[in-house]
């Protein structure tokens, strides 16, 4: 070998160091509107360890990233969009913000209720949004459906959080899809008849009833399991709703693969990962909510509350009617 052809081997080998050294740097970038409610994500750092490929998170509220994605188009450095609440995730799909996913590991670990019938999105955690009572004031045998909290028993005793959050929006929304607009405006009709007191937040519903501003209100789960996980003896429990009819009202988390992925191939093995057992485990116990693959188990806390019916209704009805449920809302003097 003359010195020419050998200075062209280093050459080659150096680049083909280089190339290697730039397939190791392998990254996933991630727009959450977790991470800043939800702190920091485990299942993110167990994934950089198996994989090697780096996590790059930008927080923001689902609005804000949303629309970031938007502006951006085709420009975006977003692979994954994580958010909170089915309406958020079917409204990114809409916009034409995500892309349709073919995985066979994720359709086996995703329950199909919690994932887009069109494979844009893919619930990664689960909520409930149930009726939250006072255990000094209220016995959970008075309780039965969310249908019931129009009962004139409740009248000023009835905390709601505003209809205007997509929560709410959601929870009607499968209502309305469940039940029709007549009979789901009936029963909105009836809890504005009991007066409700309006708060802006789940948290702030719960600590309400503990302090007897109202006995009974809507919340979801995790809101509570984080009180309860630090101070056991708070008066506030979880009543699992409508379980003798259609079950408790559910939503998730979620993520899509974005529009205009650069990492594809990354986002997708980053998205299988999160629904695995091992990393659904991590996800779900970091914020207390309720792992989507059958094969993880809800955290102590959640465990403590047992087992519940939930609605198994496609959470993708939550932004199918999504508007029908604001205007319903309107007319029935939610605000
Ligand atoms: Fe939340």
């Amino acid at each position: 070998m003359n010195a020419m052809r050998a200075g062209r081997y280093v050459a080659a080998a150096l680049l083909g160091l280089a190339l290697v050294g730039q397939a190791q740097a392998a990254e996933v970038v991630i727009y959450s509107a977790r991470s800043s409610q939800y702190g920091p994500e485990t299942a993110f750092e167990a994934f950089t360890k198996k994989t090697g490929i780096q996590v790059k998170t930008f927080g923001g509220n689902s609005s804000e990233l949303f629309e970031r994605l938007r502006a951006e188009g085709d420009k975006t450095p977003a692979d994954v969009l994580v958010t909170v609440d089915a309406g958020n995730l079917w409204n990114a799909a809409r916009a034409g913000l995500l892309s349709k996913v073919d995985s066979p590991e994720l359709l086996a670990n995703v329950p199909a209720n919690l994932r887009d019938p069109e494979g844009r999105w893919f619930g990664l955690t689960m909520r409930a949004r149930t009726i939250m009572y006072s255990t000094k004031r209220v016995k959970a045998e008075e309780l039965s459906t969310y249908e019931a909290l129009g009962d004139p028993k409740w009248k000023g005793r009835l905390c709601l959080r505003t209809s205007t959050y997509i929560y709410n929006q959601s929870f009607l929304a499968t209502m309305i899809k469940r039940l029709g607009e007549p009979k789901t405006e009936q029963i909105v009709h009836g809890w504005v008849a009991n007066g409700p007191i309006l708060i802006n937040g789940d948290t702030k519903i719960l600590e309400a009833i503990a302090v007897g501003q109202c006995d009974v209100g809507l919340a979801n789960t995790y809101y509570l399991a984080r009180i309860v996980a630090k101070d056991p003896s708070f008066p506030v429990a979880p009543f699992w709703a409508n379980q003798q009819t259609t079950g408790t009202h559910i939503n998730i988390s979620g993520a899509g693969i974005t529009a205009h992925a650069k990492n594809r191939a990354s986002a997708v093995k980053l998205l299988e990962f999160l629904s695995s057992p091992e990393a659904q485990q991590m996800f779900a116990d970091g914020n207390f909510e309720y792992p989507v693959n059958p094969h993880a188990s809800p955290s102590p806390v959640l465990a403590r509350w047992g087992k519940f019916k939930a609605d198994d209704i496609n959470v993708a009805a939550a932004g199918e009617f999504q508007a029908a449920a604001t205007r319903l809302a309107d007319r029935a003097g939610y605000k």
